[in-house]
């Protein structure tokens, strides 16, 4: 899509220090399985510090078009209380242009399939940051009881006889993981999860699972082990801080040589966010629930190299990216999670950055002065956010469109921005 046709974007001028203090929003990663496991239950859910993200509302109008009720209180930092009511569920399709809006929704099929016996989807595709297969999320469902056919681009699931199963990942897939833990937590046996994904959100959802009366253990280590009933209900819950957020913001801070306190955070979370800023010169004052940057020395290069956590999250690989664009020196940076995650370079490079890349790796030759310009977002959220940031610190005033991309996954990014005294713009070109 050309420049010009893109409706909205950021004015951002370089050059202010971000100082102050600011509230950390609820988890985008947490709270779109939790939204797929109302499916399970025949019941209401309370649910606070639901961001509002064009993803959530993915997934709210995926469970509208099923049935379900949704509104949403006021609204804070963190989020809304959103109230669902499954209670009138009755659809089991997930119409392909909404399944197109947000992937991640493929965690829907194996709870429609529990709940009423069959479900279909359309087929999830490929993705920006790289092919997003789903052939584990399909051989765990097997496992379970669950006969899956792909036909004309659709996924349509039976249950045959759901029963409990040991399934190993070939590898620690976080939305396979959380697919099967909801899908698991309505089938009565029991169910083994190894080599698991460890990530938080996963500990969300198991705390979520436990609520709605599913056994649930293990979710935060490689063995998760899911005893589930049939008869789940609703539940209240509180969705847990957004560590992408808070990492993103963190870098922000470092960037400009700001002094931030974050707030609604869980600094555990942040372990090897936290050990690379510091390696870079950062001075970190950690607290049970914030977190304060100062940078008052120059930025040190420092490598990097995406893991599943608790190694550094690939979500946050782009906005580390150009955080080390004006450190001193050269850094390399790994990308081990998505085949195609350095989309955000080209745009950098008209800034004025030097950065070489080859497949996996990004090599970065820090601490040249980035200048304005006009950009695009390369329509993946996170590249977006490295792309405001790196406008933070050019000289000048820096146009990026593509807005919506960042509205996927940051919470009033702009307005959180501003308050910390950035001089960034919600603009439009018409
Ligand atoms: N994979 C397979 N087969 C599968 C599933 C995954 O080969 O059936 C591969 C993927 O191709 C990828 C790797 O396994 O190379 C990891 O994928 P994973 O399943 O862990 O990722 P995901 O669940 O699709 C979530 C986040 C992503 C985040 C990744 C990795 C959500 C909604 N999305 O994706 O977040 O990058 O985990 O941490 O939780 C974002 O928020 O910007 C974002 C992309």
């Amino acid at each position: 899509m050309g420049v010009g046709s893109i409706a909205d974007g950021f004015e951002v001028t370089g050059g202010r220090r971000l100082n102050g203090r600011l509230v950390i929003s609820g988890s985008k990663n947490a709270a779109l399985p939790i939204m797929a496991a109302t499916v399970l239950a025949d019941d209401v859910f309370h649910v606070d510090a639901m961001p509002q993200l064009r993803d959530i509302k993915a997934m709210g109008d995926i469970l509208i078009s099923l049935g379900a009720r949704i509104t949403c209180g006021e609204s804070d930092w963190r989020g809304c209380r959103m109230t669902i009511d499954t209670r009138d569920l009755r659809g089991n399709h997930v119409p392909d242009p909404l399944m197109r809006q947000m992937r991640s929704s493929i965690v829907l099929l194996g709870p429609l399939a529990v709940r009423f016996g069959e479900a279909r989807v359309s087929y999830p595709g490929g993705c920006v940051i790289g092919p997003r297969p789903i052939d584990f999320h399909l051989q765990g469902l097997r496992a379970l009881g669950i006969e899956i056919e792909e036909a004309h681009g659709e996924l349509f699931a039976r249950v045959r006889r759901l029963r409990g199963a040991a399934v190993d990942l070939e590898l620690p897939s976080v939305g396979t993981t959380a697919h099967l833990m909801l899908t698991a937590a309505a089938i009565p046996e029991r169910t083994v999860i190894r080599n698991a994904a460890r990530e938080p959100e996963l500990v969300d959802l198991q705390t979520l699972l436990r609520r709605m009366g599913a056994a649930v253990t293990g979710a935060g280590t490689p063995t998760i082990t899911i005893e589930g009933r049939r008869d789940l209900r609703g539940a209240e819950h509180v969705v847990i801080p957004d560590r992408v957020e808070m990492g993103t913001f963190l870098a922000a801070a470092a960037l400009t040589g700001g002094d931030v306190e974050l707030v609604n955070v869980e600094p555990l979370h942040g372990q090897a966010v936290f050990s690379k800023l510091e390696q870079a010169g950062a001075v970190l004052a950690i607290r049970e629930r914030s977190v304060r940057l100062t940078q008052r020395q120059a930025l040190r290069a420092v490598n990097i190299r995406t893991q599943p956590y608790p190694g550094f999250p690939t979500d946050l690989q782009n906005v580390f990216l150009t955080l080390m664009l004006k450190a001193q020196g050269t850094s390399i940076i790994t990308e081990t999670i998505w085949s195609n995650r350095f989309r955000v370079v080209e745009a950098l490079r008209r800034m004025g950055a030097d950065i070489h890349v080859e497949d996996r790796v990004a090599i970065v030759h820090g601490g040249r002065p980035l200048t304005a310009a006009v950009v695009e977002i390369a329509e993946d959220l996170r590249g977006g956010a490295a792309l405001v940031l790196a406008g933070l610190v050019a000289e000048g005033t820096s146009t990026i469109w593509g807005a919506r991309f960042i509205d996927r996954g940051y919470h009033r990014f702009e307005q959180k921005l501003q308050s910390l005294g950035a001089s960034i713009e919600r603009i439009s070109d018409g």
